[in-house]
């Protein structure tokens, strides 16, 4: 897919007000420009780093929070002041075996679901900035864009760490828990449980 660098403002943007710990400050979510912003997108791996550090039992790099992906997916960012609050991405995948982390899916897949596969990851939001709404919005420009990019399904792996807030944050979204998929191979995030495997289908 030709992901990056469209739409950075705009339709998709969605602005939000923090209400009681911070009521002056507001954010916005916008699509990431990826080849014209390296320094916004090496924000995105501090996040990332911040927040998955508080989850993993074991030490991150820079390596262990980048994949193959990153270059080709969609990256939609939340800001305020100037700093990248939260971050996600989209990949869309014309069969099952290509999305990130496939083998955290193993066999929960007796027939192929309808292609193409809008798939959701890597969605963070900093700590400071919680419960205001920001991962949601993230949510949904993703599912907005993948709907508009034509994908009939979406999937979303969630492990334990994230809670079961999340699972039924992506349920208000739509989505049904298919079931528990299998370890991670990754040797960094082999030590977490097997995630749930979470989609919907579009149409
Ligand atoms: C999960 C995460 C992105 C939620 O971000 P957020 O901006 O706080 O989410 P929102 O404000 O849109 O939603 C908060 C709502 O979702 C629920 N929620 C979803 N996941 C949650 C989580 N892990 N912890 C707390 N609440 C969560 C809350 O109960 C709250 O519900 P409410 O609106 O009815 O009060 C954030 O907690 C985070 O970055 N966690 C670490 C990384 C992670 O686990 N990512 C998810 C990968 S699947």
């Amino acid at each position: 897919m030709d992901a990056i660098g469209r739409g950075t403002t705009g339709a998709a943007a969605i602005a939000g007000a923090g209400v009681q710990a911070r009521p002056d400050m507001a954010w916005t979510i916008r699509e990431l420009a990826s080849a014209s912003e390296p320094a916004t997108f090496d924000a995105i791996i501090g996040l990332r780093m911040r927040c998955w550090a508080a989850q993993t039992p074991v030490a991150l790099t820079r390596d262990d929070l980048i994949d193959h992906y990153d270059g080709t997916a969609r990256h939609w960012i939340a800001e305020a002041e100037d700093q990248v609050i939260g971050a996600a991405r989209l990949t869309i995948h014309d069969a099952l075996e290509e999305v990130p982390e496939a083998v955290c899916l193993g066999s929960i897949y007796g027939s192929h679901p309808p292609t193409p596969i809008g798939f959701l990851s890597r969605l963070v939001v900093s700590p400071e900035y919680r419960c205001r709404g920001i991962g949601r919005g993230l949510d949904q420009v993703r599912i907005q864009a993948a709907t508009e990019a034509g994908c009939r399904f979406l999937l979303a792996l969630v492990f334990d760490v994230s809670g079961e807030a999340r699972v039924a944050q992506l349920a208000s979204h739509g989505f049904q828990v298919r079931g528990r998929g299998c370890k991670d191979t990754h040797p960094k995030f082999s030590v977490l449980p097997a995630p749930l495997v979470v989609e919907r289908v579009i149409h």
